[in-house]
């Protein structure tokens, strides 16, 4: 290993500046090491001297200096994965053996020093120690020993392990260090749920968030509810298809034991009182109305949850609960408590009749009373209860957890008023979101403490999660979602406090190169993982002076090729590459791919342009588009880019609960053949297609001659997204004046989850011909 220490370094070395030491370890040893996440001290050896490396021999011993049975565990679990990952022989190490045999040394030691989960590791050229105070210290030291190990690309086949010399201390930052898996939405198979657990120890994280229960599915056996899985695990589709699955008793034992060896609590999330239509399914009478009711098979909020008021209902929680506390040993229960809506309580009798015989002030504190009583049970079991921010709502239970996830602000709140929170707010840590809103460089740039809070109350702050929600994310596609991200989590979850104005700075000079040695580590452990950030973007420009389309194209990361297409043929690693602006001048399907060595690399790209004649004629809107969704701006609607199917895809321009009005002047009379636009729906995100739609035309711009109306345009409940056309022909008719209008839905029906709230209309693109 080659290490260049600059003059000036050297000079600081020898004068014994630990922290500048320290820097250039960093900068230096650090990145050819790839550790993630970073130690928080790393020594290299001292200048001088030889080579410093530890070489193994053909025969490496673990000696474990301990005689706790947990350790002794550890050390066989180091074993069979040094043996798998090494192929090295590996024998028990005992004291005295032959200097022929390498060794390393586990040790507990009683140094107050050494935090619970520190450890201290030194790779000298005879031996490798770890030394801890307690287990998972010992247990952390060997997932970085493991990670100093050569990897087969790197010459492995030698059957001798080289490693460079040198020091670690190391401890955690936050001791609430997860990762939420929702297996409710996607069942996930219980070998994927132990890789996880093992590839989260192997980044030195230590909760995993078991999302089991959901409006999609019921996935945790409960002996005394048989019909909870029976029924509630499936749900039946449409085309005859079903989908389900759940986890047997003994399954959740395996895999609860199977993370305790790798120091991973599995926290169970049990949903209530929102997310429980799978219950629901099952047992009817747990809910207001009583049902029947089916699994579902939408994804969103649904409005059928447990009944507040019956007492038969926290009878069956309580017992389901039972079950669950029997399974897993975890003082932390995670309850929900998130995206209840309240329709059925307000319109059920024994739920108003609890609110009044409570003098309870609304649903929001029938909530609050619901998740303090669950709250009561579990405290008379041992157990403490966690649930998502809404808990806060209507009066927090008096030790209950708060989980962040609507940004930070649930977490301030309760460490505010003394309660401990775990921050997992969808900003930074939703890795469910796309690439191109959540990538790599914002998870790290990610700050568990809000500046807001005092020292005393930064206390509070347990740690974090990042949430794998998989409503569009099954099993297969997991690890390119949750890697490379989890990466960054696990940096900011352990590794020491980065200023924020030195964060950009770790990003790319430590962070990111470090990564890079770390990929052949995944590749080995064969982690399929994604990009980093979007592989590709696009910048399209309507150029008035040409005229035409000026499209640019930018890399999200280094070492990738952009190509592109314009014939629409997908494109290939035989397309043109992408080296400087093109314009388009005529209607054009444009298909662009980034490759990483010569493979396709994430996903590609599509974009429609559309040459026609009310290009860059700026349309006069009566009312303004929302700032949030201007598709790049007054030239959106005529800039000949179709929107697709996304609505965030920046063609898509949206006006909130409004009516739309454009009006555009072709500079002169012209004869026209055909006008048309395309309006969006997306009901699950609060787009709807206008009530009615109206395209006129006109000589003078004063008096408009109506060409079409569409009225009824059925509003779709099923949540099916449709960008929809509406036209009018014209034969050659001549008219200088075009105006669209449209009637918006404006505000949410009643069936609608947003109902009463303001809803969108979005539109692209006023095409003339
Ligand atoms: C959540 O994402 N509903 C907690
Ligand atoms: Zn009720």
């Amino acid at each position: 290993m080659k290490k260049i220490i600059p003059p000036f370094l050297l000079v600081l070395l020898t004068l014994g500046c630990a922290a500048l030491r320290q820097e250039e370890t960093d900068q230096e040893f650090s990145r050819s090491l790839g550790l993630v996440p970073r130690p928080s001290l790393l020594r290299a050896p001292e200048p001088g001297a030889g080579p410093a490396v530890f070489r193994s021999g053909a025969k490496l011993a673990i000696a474990i200096e301990s005689e706790d049975p947990v350790d002794r565990r550890t050390a066989q679990l180091l074993r069979l994965e040094l043996a798998s990952s090494t192929g090295l022989e590996l024998a028990p190490g005992h004291r005295g053996e032959t200097a022929a045999t390498s060794r390393i040394v586990l040790r507990r030691v009683a140094d107050r020093a050494l935090a619970a989960e520190a450890y201290r590791l030194e790779v000298a050229r005879d031996e490798i120690v770890i030394e801890a105070r307690e287990s998972a210290g010992l247990f952390y030291g060997t997932r970085t020993l493991l990670q100093l190990m050569p990897t087969v690309a790197e010459g492995l086949e030698q059957r001798e392990i080289v490693i460079p010399c040198l020091a670690i201390e190391d401890e955690p930052r936050f001791p609430w260090r997860g990762m939420l898996l929702d297996c409710g939405r996607h069942f996930m198979d219980k070998d994927f749920v132990k890789r996880t657990i093992d590839l989260l120890a192997y980044h030195k994280m230590n909760r995993l968030h078991w999302h089991l229960t959901e409006d999609q599915g019921w996935r945790i056996e409960i002996e005394k509810y048989p019909r909870l899985t029976e029924i509630g695990a499936f749900r039946h589709y449409a085309d005859g298809s079903t989908y389900g699955g759940f986890y047997s008793r003994e399954d959740i034992k395996e895999v609860v034991a199977y993370a305790k060896e790798r120091f991973v609590t599995v926290v169970p999330e049990i949903e209530m009182p929102g997310h429980s239509l799978a219950a629901l399914a099952a047992y009817p009478e747990f809910s207001c109305t009583g049902g029947p009711f089916e699994v579902a098979t939408q994804w969103g909020v649904h409005k059928d949850v447990y009944c507040a008021g019956k007492d038969a209902t926290f009878r069956f929680l309580e017992d389901v609960l039972i079950e669950v506390m029997e399974l897993f040993p975890s003082t932390y229960i995670h309850i929900g408590g998130d995206e209840c809506p309240k329709d059925r309580w307000q319109a059920c009798a024994y739920c108003q009749d609890r609110i009044r015989a409570e003098g309870l002030a609304d649903e929001q504190e029938l909530q609050s009373l619901f998740i303090k009583r669950i709250e009561r049970f579990l405290a008379s079991h041992g157990r403490r209860l966690i649930g998502w921010d809404e808990i806060l709502e209507g009066g927090l239970p008096p030790a209950a957890t708060v989980q962040s996830w609507r940004g930070m602000e649930g977490a301030i709140a309760a460490a505010r008023s003394g309660h401990d929170a775990i921050v997992s707010p969808t900003s930074h840590a939703y890795f469910d979101y796309d690439i191109a809103t959540t990538d790599l460089r914002r998870v790290f740039h990610f700050e568990p403490v809000p500046g807001e809070l005092r020292a005393d109350e930064a206390r509070h702050i347990l740690g974090g999660e990042c949430n794998m929600w998989t409503e569009r994310a099954p099993q297969e596609t997991i690890d390119s979602k949750v890697f490379p991200r989890i990466l960054a989590m696990a940096e900011v979850l352990w590794s020491p406090r980065v200023a924020t104005e030195d964060k950009e700075a770790r990003f790319r000079d430590s962070f990111r190169p470090r990564l890079r040695r770390h990929y052949a580590r995944l590749d080995q452990l064969g982690v399929a993982y994604g990009p980093e950030a979007k592989p590709l973007n696009l910048h399209l420009r309507f150029d008035e002076s040409r005229p035409a389309l000026e499209v640019t194209m930018e890399a999200g990361e280094e070492g990738l090729v952009l190509r592109y297409t314009t014939d629409g043929s997908a494109p290939s690693s035989r397309s043109p590459v992408y080296e400087t602006a093109i314009y388009l001048e005529e209607s054009t399907i444009l298909q662009a791919q980034a490759f990483r060595a010569g493979k396709p690399y994430g996903a590609p790209e599509r974009r429609d342009f559309l040459r026609h004649r009310a290009q860059a004629r700026t349309p006069k809107l009566e009312t303004a588009y929302s700032p949030r969704y201007p598709a790049g701006g007054d030239l959106a609607l005529v800039d000949g880019l179709l929107g697709s199917d996304d609505y965030r895809d920046g063609a898509w321009q949206g006006f909130e609960g409004s009516d739309f009005e454009a009006t555009i002047d072709l500079g002169a009379s012209t004869p026209l053949r055909r006008i048309s636009t395309r309006f969006l729906q997306n009901v699950s995100v609060w787009i709807f297609l206008p009530n009615r739609v109206e395209i006129e035309v006109s000589a003078d711009g004063r008096d408009f001659a109506t060409l079409a109306t569409f009225h009824n345009l059925t509003t779709n409940r099923s949540g099916t997204i449709e960008a929809r056309e509406f036209a009018a022909e014209l034969d050659g008719r001549n008219a200088r004046y075009v105006r669209i209008r449209a009637e918006g839905v404006k505000v949410c029906p009643p069936w609608h989850t947003g109902a009463g709230g303001p809803c969108w209309t979005f539109i692209d693109e006023i095409v003339i011909d």
